[in-house]
């Protein structure tokens, strides 16, 4: 059964029963119509209450029925609503805890609501690209008026449901309520009431409609650009003002099948199931015993180490920093207090709230100060020397079972394990800069990480609020190697003839948040010619344009350094053009015997994306990583790729593989050609019809 009947003093009590969240999935949706229709049929029920099982009045629709034919079997959605609407006797939806997307359509169809405190009210399906496509953008707008729905409906954020008292909800009982008894009260003392409320009925009534919906309009055009379901939203609760509630529910309809089908909509849901997926390792059952992390150090107070250490005190995890020099530990600690004051300036968090934080990081110079401590984040300098020296002694003076973790962006995990006597609790924690800011924590796993270490960091990284992606032991991991590819064509680009501000434009314009250049110059270009003049050692065979050394080779390592690929003014950081570096580019074309030509954006945009494509296949057929969306998830949340082409894998799959081969081939023809040996992977799945995500 996924809805219980009960019938007490004289009320039907219909308990929605589908854990986690009530979804409604076709079981639901059969049992509620089916015990709507018992008691319609009852002589002896006066009243109906329906309410939600366990944590939620219900959550909306199943996430398990989505893109199956299953969520437009009957009874569908529309059925269910309409049963409750149309029953002769009252239906009171009766809420707590979590009301939203089609459990709130069903609540507006039932005759009255009511609710205790603290519930999650809303209609969140704009996140996924959609618009409540049940009613939702009729019936709201009418109970709640026009602007508060506007509100709800197109941010998709939850409103708590005291704030709805005498307009969406008839009554909400004090805290503490027994909500089914108070509301079988309720339905008892509305019994009689005849004719029936129904929003249907009701008008939006408002002065300015067209105002307000113009107001909007404009609003959501200048930041949704990319993201079609926003203004959707606003056109459909238009139709609620302007049009009789049969042909505004007529026009959500069609625009609701219409964004199902955009590609913005099928790469957010693709994200949302990939951000679920990627918890899921297939040697770590979800019930995998996890270790408890109570205390937190980290090593090294540098760019890295600081935000790292944030992440532990935001999350309330007391943590030490430990440093070799006293001078280094109080910059450190000195930039977290700053960071936390402007957090504070910028109205995001309160002044006690920041001093709470800044007392949970402590500093220190000596390893015992931090033996203690449950998990140790080393993120000292990217040298496999200085890695040793600090792994040694981790090993020496950390209690057994602290888990050492490295912050390392590029080296060996499996060597820096091979430093300990205990390589099952060494792990790869790869924190993206800003560290206290970005979403993506890549996790690696070494050839001798153990479960309970990998299942420990999952859970972590969850109680830090980041997207945890498991990636396997390669040079770079997933995100930066494949980063390397988009920037060696980025710089062969340079050669060709494009200057770095046409690719960055080009880039953004694609979607990206920052182009390739813009990037180099705040992450500091010393970083990649670090990472270079190793690689020419190491691996003389790859290519790499020599603009960035040349670039170097002058100090321009960036904002940092006031110049990079563009000049930057005191105490600014917007990029201008640079004349210097254009000239230099132009001469270094010159001196390679390169005639420059007009790149369209277009190539810019197919090299850049297609380069990490390929190299994602390949991290794929390798097994670096578990699953195509997890490669999806590294891009959306740690590199900036835009959200609504659903990353790099998504997007090939929607290009069609074929045809990303067939432009691959095409610059196979052209300068370093070599760059684009396909993957196999990717010659396979094109040959066989299929995508990376299907
Ligand atoms: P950084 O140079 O800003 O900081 C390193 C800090 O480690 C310095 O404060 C230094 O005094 C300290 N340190 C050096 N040797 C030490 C030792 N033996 N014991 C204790 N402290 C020591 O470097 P950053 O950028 O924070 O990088 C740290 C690690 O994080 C590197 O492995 C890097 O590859 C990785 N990483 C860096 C990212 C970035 O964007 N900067 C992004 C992701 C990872």
């Amino acid at each position: 059964m996924s809805a219980d009947y009960q019938v007490q003093n004289h009320v039907a009590v219909i308990t929605l029963n589908n854990p986690p969240v009530n979804g409604l999935g076709l079981a639901t949706r059969t049992a509620a119509v089916e015990a709507l229709q018992r008691a319609e049929a009852d002589p002896a029920v006066k009243a109906v209450v329906i309410t939600g099982a366990g944590k939620a009045f219900s959550g909306g629709a199943d996430i398990r029925e989505f893109n199956s034919p299953k969520a437009l079997t009957e009874p569908t959605l529309h059925t269910l609503i309409r049963t409750a609407e149309g029953l002769s006797k009252p239906v009171v939806a009766a809420i707590h805890s979590v009301c939203m997307g089609g459990g709130l359509e069903l609540a507006l169809g039932c005759a009255y609501r009511v609710a205790v405190p603290g519930a999650q009210i809303a209609l969140p399906e704009v996140k996924l690209g959609l618009l409540p496509g049940a009613g939702g953008t009729q019936r709201l707008p009418r109970v709640i008026g026009l602007e508060a729905a506007l509100e709800m409906i197109v941010s998709g954020s939850p409103v708590p449901s005291e704030k709805f008292a005498g307009t969406l909800f008839d009554e909400v009982f004090p805290a503490g309520t027994d909500l089914v008894a108070a509301s079988v009260d309720f339905a008892n003392r509305i019994a009689d009431v005849c004719p029936l409320p129904k929003v249907r009925e009701r008008k939006v009534e408002h002065a300015n409609a067209a105002a307000v919906l113009d107001a909007a309009r404009a609003k959501v055009r200048a930041v949704s650009a990319g993201f079609p379901a926003p203004l959707e939203c606003i056109e459909t609760i238009a139709a609620a003002v302007n049009l009789p509630f049969d042909e505004g529910c007529k026009f959500e309809r069609e625009r609701f099948i219409h964004l199902t089908q955009t590609v913005e909509s099928k790469a957010l849901r693709h994200a949302f199931f990939a951000e679920r997926a990627a918890s899921k390792i297939p040697d770590v059952p979800a019930d995998t015993a996890t270790r408890e992390i109570k205390t937190a150090a980290v090593v090294g107070a540098g760019t890295m180490g600081g935000g790292i250490a944030m992440n532990f005190a935001n999350a309330g995890i007391p943590v030490t920093i430990l440093e070799t020099k006293q001078e280094a530990l109080d910059k450190g600690l000195a930039t977290i207090r700053k960071n936390y004051e402007n957090t504070v300036k910028k109205g995001k968090l309160t002044p006690e709230k920041a001093e709470q934080r800044i007392a949970l990081v402590k500093g220190t110079l000596d390893y015992q100060d931090i033996a203690q401590a449950d998990i140790v984040i080393e993120a000292v300098f990217e040298d496999m020397g200085v890695k040793e020296t600090v792994f040694r002694k981790l090993d020496e003076v950390m209690r057994p079972g602290a888990i050492l973790a490295s912050n390392t962006s590029t080296l060996d995990l499996n060597k820096i394990a091979a430093f300990t006597s205990r390589p099952h609790d060494v792990i790869g924690l790869h924190f993206f800069s800003p560290a206290n800011v970005m979403k993506l924590l890549e996790i690696v796993r070494g050839h001798e990480t153990g479960i309970h270490v990998l299942a420990t960091a999952l859970a972590l990284s969850k109680k830090l609020k980041k997207t945890g992606v498991v990636s396997g032991v390669c040079d770079g991991f997933i995100g930066n190697r494949m980063v390397e590819q988009y920037i060696r064509q980025a710089g062969f680009l340079l050669d060709e003839g494009a200057l770095p501000q046409q690719v960055d434009q080009a880039i953004e314009k694609f979607g990206f948040a920052m182009g390739p250049f813009r990037m180099g110059d705040l992450a500091g270009n010393d970083i990649g010619w670090y990472i270079r003049k190793r690689r020419y050692v190491e691996m003389p065979e790859v290519a790499y344009s020599k603009t960035a050394d040349l670039l170097c080779e002058q100090g321009r390592f960036g904002q940092k350094t006031g110049a990079g690929w563009y000049d930057y003014q005191a105490g600014d950081r917007t990029p201008h053009p640079s004349q210097l570096v254009h000239d230099m580019i132009v001469q270094h074309s010159k001196d390679l015997g390169i005639e420059r030509r007009t790149i369209p954006d277009e190539e810019i945009v197919e090299r850049l994306v297609y380069a990490l494509v390929n190299e994602g296949a390949k991290i794929l057929e390798e097994g670096i990583a578990l699953r195509a969306s997890d490669i999806d998830m590294v891009y959306l949340t740690g590199y900036g790729f835009p959200l609504y082409r659903g990353g790099p894998m998504f997007y090939a799959d929607t290009v069609g593989l074929p045809k990303v081969l067939e432009a691959m081939a095409k610059y196979a023809r052209g300068y370093h050609g070599e760059a684009w040996a396909p993957a196999a992977l990717l010659q396979r799945l094109a040959a066989e019809g299929k995508g990376f995500n299907s």
